[in-house]
Order: structure tokens, then sequence, then C-alpha cells
């Protein structure tokens, strides 16, 4: 079994701070998602992935990634030179899949469970697809199965306007080597790609068998703003110790499961997890509430953050309170005078807001 991840598109529903990162390298609870999608491939003893990539981000992606040795597993990366859809990439990858079974696993998308447990089912009881299915409040953002009296699926369809159910496709998938049959017969949808829901409708018409289960973990698709807050509260509530590597000073106080990475320091500040406060980063005369990560290097002064996600080397600097907010990396946020309401922001890297 081969794996195959995506990490190309231009993650325009994650801008402006995609202008300048590659989406799936966004940090939830200071790990790059892709992280946690090889930390999954790693623990499925997968031997062989495939990393689909785009030209504008492909750089750091190999930088983070390098060979995959960290994972026990090899990388081959695979150039994608347009977004021209999931099916499109795996299309591009035919090369590297031959004739293998495969898992493909979108690089935006976050699963509680891993996928060991479902890839044993795969090999256990062959199919030519197995998809995941998760109920959802909004499934037109979401390819949708209907399923039939028994349980089984009867049709996909791609971010429909007058969903037949609320179960989303979960960016996860396994695949036969069928699939490439099936994706020669598809055509580009409305929005111009190569869509892997028509391509699994395909193989239904073409009489594969094509199995849903539907999901029991948690799933977040981390495409834009307050999806990727979702995803790092969740992260913190399911990951974070209480770990105190850096330096707390004696008026400081620190409450409950609370990471502070090394080199960290902590002054004159309360602290209430779950939080991550990264390598080398300062908070100084500030209140850190829960479901926050403060990424290595970042300085909070005299300020108040809640559930929000502050890139590297960023700086906060007496702003009343942040919330609910992304900050990308070497922001600054700095306060100018009588500011007093809470504030709700998504600022890229680099950027300079003066309040
Ligand atoms: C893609 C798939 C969609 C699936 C979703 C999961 O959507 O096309 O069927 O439900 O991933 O994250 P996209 O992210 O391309 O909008």
């Amino acid at each position: 079994m081969k794996a195959l991840v995506l990490s190309g598109g231009k993650g325009t529903r994650l801008r402006p701070l995609t202008y300048t990162m590659a989406k799936q390298l966004v940090p939830v609870a200071n790990q790059p998602i892709l992280g946690y999608v090889m930390r999954h491939l790693s623990q499925a003893g997968i031997e062989e992935v495939g990393v689909i990539v785009a030209p504008e981000t492909q750089r750091e992606v190999r930088e983070y990634l390098r060979d995959g040795k960290r994972w026990q597993f090899k990388i081959t990366y695979i150039l994608q030179e347009r977004p021209l859809g999931l099916a499109h990439a795996v299309k591009v990858a035919q090369p590297f899949l031959g004739g293998s079974p495969f898992v493909m696993y979108l690089g935006d998308n976050l699963l509680g469970s891993g996928i060991c447990d479902a890839i044993d089912r795969f090999r256990a009881e062959p199919a030519d697809a197995l998809v995941f299915l998760k109920h959802v409040p909004d499934p037109t953002a979401f390819g949708v199965a209907e399923l039939d009296e028994r349980g089984g699926i009867k049709r996909l369809i791609e971010k429909p306007r007058d969903p037949p159910s609320d179960l989303a496709l979960v960016g996860v998938y396994l695949f036969s080597p069928k699939i490439h049959q099936a994706i020669s017969c598809i055509r580009p949808s409305w929005r111009g790609e190569l869509e892997i829901t028509d391509a699994i409708q395909a193989l239904i018409d073409m009489g594969g068998s094509v199995r849903g289960e539907v999901l029991n973990g948690w799933w977040l698709d981390t495409g834009k703003k307050d999806d990727f807050l979702a995803a790092n509260t969740v992260v913190l509530d399911e990951y974070t110790r209480r770990d105190i590597l850096g330096e707390i000073d004696a008026e400081s106080n620190i409450e409950g499961r609370v990471c502070v990475c090394k080199g960290a320091r902590v002054i004159r500040s309360e602290v209430r997890g779950p939080v991550i406060i990264g390598a080398g980063a300062e908070i100084v005369d500030s209140f850190i509430g829960p479901f926050s990560s403060i990424g290595n290097g970042s300085r909070i002064l005299n300020s108040v953050i809640e559930h929000a996600v502050i890139l590297e080397d960023a700086v906060v600097d007496g702003v009343g309170r942040i919330e609910d907010s992304l900050i990308g990396r070497h922001a600054r946020v700095i306060k100018g005078q009588g500011c007093t309401k809470a504030l709700r922001l998504m600022i890229g890297d680099h950027s300079q807001i003066e309040i």
C-alpha cells in the first residue's frame, strides 16, 4: 500500500496567510498540519509516500518534509503544475502509484483517529474505494454522499447546492488501482477541476465496489479561519499536557494543561490552559487564555490573548484583548491610543497594525 498526500493548491480560503506559506504548513498547536498527516501514515506502516506539490509552495513543503526518514518512509515529490483538481493530482501521480492500492490524504485535513484500523479493514475486505463520511452542519461546502436503504453509497455529488444528506466526504480515501480507469472517464467540473468525487461516482457507475464508513472520531478541514481555530482548539484540548520546560517567574501563575517550551519565558503573567507557548517565546505582563497557541519566538507584552493562534516571531504589545484571531509570522500588533475593545483579527506574515 502506497500513500499520496496532496500538498498543492493555492489556499485561497486562508488568505492572507497563504500568500506567504503553504496552507498545509500553517501550524495547529505549533505543528504544521502536514506533520499530523505524516504521523498517521507512519503509524499505519506506510513505506512509500508521494507528495503532490505546487510550483509556488514546493520549496517550503520539501524543506519541512525532506526525505521522510523522520517518519520512517520514503518521500517522492510530484509536481502538479496547476491546481486542476484532486483527481488530476492522482493522474499526475500515476507513474508513482503504478498498480498499487493507495491511501490518498488531503494535506489540510486533520483526523482524530488515525487511519490504521481503516487500512486493516481495507486489506481484509478489499474494495475499489473506501471513503469516510461525517455529518456536518453545512454540506454544501463538501462532497456529499447519498446512501441507499441498506446504508450503501448510491450517489456522490461535489458541493451540491441542494444536498441530499448531511454526510460530507472526508479528505482521506482508500483506492484500488481501478480509480485510474475511472479518472480517465471524467471531465472537469463547473470549477474547472477534475473532481475526485466525480471519479468515485464513475467508479460506482462502472460497477466498482465503493464502501462508505461514517467516521466516529473528529475530522477538521482547516480551510478557513474559523475552521482553523476550531482545529487548534480540538488539538490543544486533545494533546496538550502540562510540561514546563521554560522559565516562569515567581509572580506568574500557570494553571492547567500548559506546555511552555524550551527557552520560553513567562514574566508577571497568567496562563490558563490548554495553551502551548513555543520555544523562545516571551509572555510579559499578560494573560493568555484557553485554546491559544503562541508560536516560537513570539513576544506578548501587556496584552490579553484568548482562543487565538499567534505564529512565529510575532509581537503583540499593549493590546487590550485579542480573541478568535490568527496572526501571521513576524506580524506586529501594537497599541496606539485608547485601545480597549476586544479585537478579532486575521493578519498575514510581516503585517504591522497599530491600534
Ligand atoms: C475537497 C473535496 C471534497 C471533500 C473535501 C474534504 O474539497 O473535493 O469532496 O469533501 O475536500 O476536505 P476542496 O477542499 O477541494 O474544496
